[in-house]
């Protein structure tokens, strides 16, 4: 650990993959960031076994086990708050975090999307991407306000689709591409960033 460097925590529902090359690149020291825990609100999510092996502390709840969304949403915010968690790595946590959360951490809080936004937000981006025959696709690192997959870009890369591509062709091409551009867009943000009008420098 070391004290000067931005404290992050992973929300992930699943396996984990982007998370786990984010973690290569912290290891390799070319990520100079302290994971310091990862919270999924699935108890069965890979990925925490990923996190596990890489030593870091793990948590999971549901919102099942709360009254409300909103009881929830706080208990996650005490859990960052009490381990000083400077930035949430959204690594594909399956639900849209509220006003609670977002709040909390105003501009501090990354996504990753399979597509090039404004483009085929929402669920299914890349099935969506072929149907709607693009010649190009990629992903996106956003930083996350009150809409779905709308809020201030901060890095995109972009994939050929080719001819023949299913959904699945499609979807480990822009992974790949997910796993090189979501470490550098935190490495972006931490060294600072400024947002005017949306755009950010
Ligand atoms: C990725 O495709 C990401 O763009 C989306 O959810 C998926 C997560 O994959 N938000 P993984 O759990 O990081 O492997």
């Amino acid at each position: 650990m070391n004290s000067n460097r931005s404290r992050i925590a992973f929300l992930i529902s699943g396996r984990g993959s982007n998370m786990k090359a984010i973690l290569n690149q912290i290891n390799k020291g070319k990520l100079k960031v302290d994971p310091v825990l990862v919270f999924s609100d699935n108890r069965e999510a890979m990925g925490l076994k990923i996190a596990q092996k890489y030593k870091i502390a793990t948590y999971s709840f549901h919102p099942k086990e709360y009254s409300t969304i909103n009881h929830y949403e706080n208990e996650l915010v005490k859990l960052l708050k009490e381990n000083k968690v400077e930035w949430i790595i959204c690594a594909g946590y399956m639900r849209i975090l509220r006003d609670t959360v977002i709040d909390a951490y105003h501009n501090h809080i990354l996504n990753i999307h399979p597509s090039l936004l404004p483009a085929f937000p929402g669920l299914k981006a890349q099935k969506q991407a072929l149907e709607y025959g693009v010649k190009v696709s990629g992903c996106t690192v956003h930083l996350v306000d009150k809409g779905v997959d709308t809020g201030p870009i901060i890095m995109q890369t972009a994939v050929p689709v080719k001819k023949k591509d299913n959904v699945d062709d499609l979807s480990k091409r822009i992974l790949k591409a997910e796993h090189d551009t979501y470490w550098r867009a935190i490495d972006k943000v931490v060294k600072g960033i400024e947002i005017k009008d949306r755009i950010v420098y």
